[in-house]
């Protein structure tokens, strides 16, 4: 599904709304947090959604929450299994929304062989680029070092002397949405882009990926977690990097190698990682672990590593993107149930 602009939609579906005489559908929703609940309440009336909302995850033991509904929407924070789809399905869902991207945390193919269509909910590539490029200026200027000794009041300028990215290459792995609004922001920087994709799509500099490996300071992932994609970067392929380059991942944890990427960061290789996103970040990201023991022993080794930046999952997390999630949650759950009651 492509993005547009929630503005336009929402006038458009909500002026058809108040013309026509239509039933209220009902939307539960899953895994549902706070601030999205707010947004969730407010926006759905305007198109004649009621809304059940929950903080609890989907599963076997939540299904009754479906209340009836045949539309619910779920977050990309659990994966939901094939047993729960089928629950799903006898209990009379036809239709899940993802509030995400991707897909990886259900099986859409097995939902389409028991009649649950899946659809993801689109929202601007921006809020995801903009932290990409955040992650490489903190990668090549040592944010992580310097933050910590300013934090135990040690001001010296040991180990922090940075590099501008007019003077470096970025290699960009996968130029669709996300990957092209990354190119976008680093003509700004004036430095040097070149592009792999297996469907190139744009006008960027397209090279094969072993060249891109090879003459990149930094090289940044924007393909999808498939079984093509898996360790992408794999310990081959980090071999090949420029030493001294650095890797930002703001895709899907599994496009690194990990144990690979820890191999080549212990042996100096490597200047840096900046990770959003990690293999094995389910059940850690997005919990609170502060008093509890880190069973991950690769995120432990990479956090203690000065010029490795782990944040959990976050890039797509920004108010509009939130609002643009929670609004096409609606009108794709609206738009369903008018195909199916054939109202347009
Ligand atoms: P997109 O579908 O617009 O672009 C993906 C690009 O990857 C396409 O151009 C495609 O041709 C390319 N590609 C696919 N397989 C490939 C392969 N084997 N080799 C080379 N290129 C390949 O997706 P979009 O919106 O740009 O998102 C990219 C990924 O970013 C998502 O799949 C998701 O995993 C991740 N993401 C991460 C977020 C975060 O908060 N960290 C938030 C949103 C998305």
């Amino acid at each position: 599904m492509t993005y547009r602009e929630p503005a336009r939609r929402t006038q458009s579906l909500a002026a058809w709304l108040s013309s026509a005489t239509v039933p209220d559908v009902g939307l539960t929703i899953y895994g549902c947090g706070p601030d999205e609940a707010v947004l969730f309440r407010e926006l759905a009336p305007r198109f004649g959604v009621v809304p059940t909302i929950t903080e609890a995850a989907v599963s076997e033991a939540t299904i009754d929450l479906t209340a009836g509904n045949r539309c619910i929407s779920v977050g990309h924070k659990t994966q939901i299994t094939n047993s729960t789809l089928l629950a799903l399905a006898r209990a009379g869902v036809a239709y899940i929304s993802t509030r995400s991207i991707g897909y990886n945390h259900l099986d859409v193919g097995y939902a389409d062989s028991i009649g649950i269509c899946v659809e993801n909910v689109p929202y601007s590539p921006d809020s995801v680029a903009d932290y990409t490029l955040m992650l490489m200026l903190m990668a090549v200027r040592n944010a992580k070092s310097m933050i910590r000794r300013a934090d135990i009041h040690d001001y010296r300028l040991h180990d922090v002397r940075g590099r501008e990215l007019r003077d470096l290459t970025v290699g960009v792995i996968g130029t669709g949405r996300i990957g092209a609004a990354v190119i976008d922001r680093l003509r700004g920087f004036g430095c040097r882009t070149v592009a792999y994709d297996n469907r190139p799509a744009t006008s960027a500099d397209y090279v094969p990926l072993e060249e891109l490996l090879r003459v990149s300071d930094i090289v940044t992932l924007h393909t999808p977690r498939t079984a093509d994609t898996h360790h992408l970067l794999d310990h081959q392929r980090i071999e090949q990097l420029k030493p001294g380059a650095f890797i930002v991942n703001t895709g899907r944890g599994p496009l690194v190698d990990t144990e690979a990427l820890l191999t080549a960061l212990d042996s100096g290789r490597l200047g840096g990682a900046a990770l959003d996103v990690l293999e094995g970040e389910d059940g850690i990201f997005y919990a609170d672990c502060s008093n509890k023991p880190i069973e991950s022993k690769q995120l432990l080794r990479l956090q203690e590593l000065p010029n490795v930046i782990v944040s959990p999952h976050t890039a797509y997390y920004t108010d509009h993107a939130l609002s643009d999630t929670v609004e096409n949650s609606i009108v794709n759950c609206r738009k369903f149930e008018n195909r199916k009651q054939q109202w347009i």
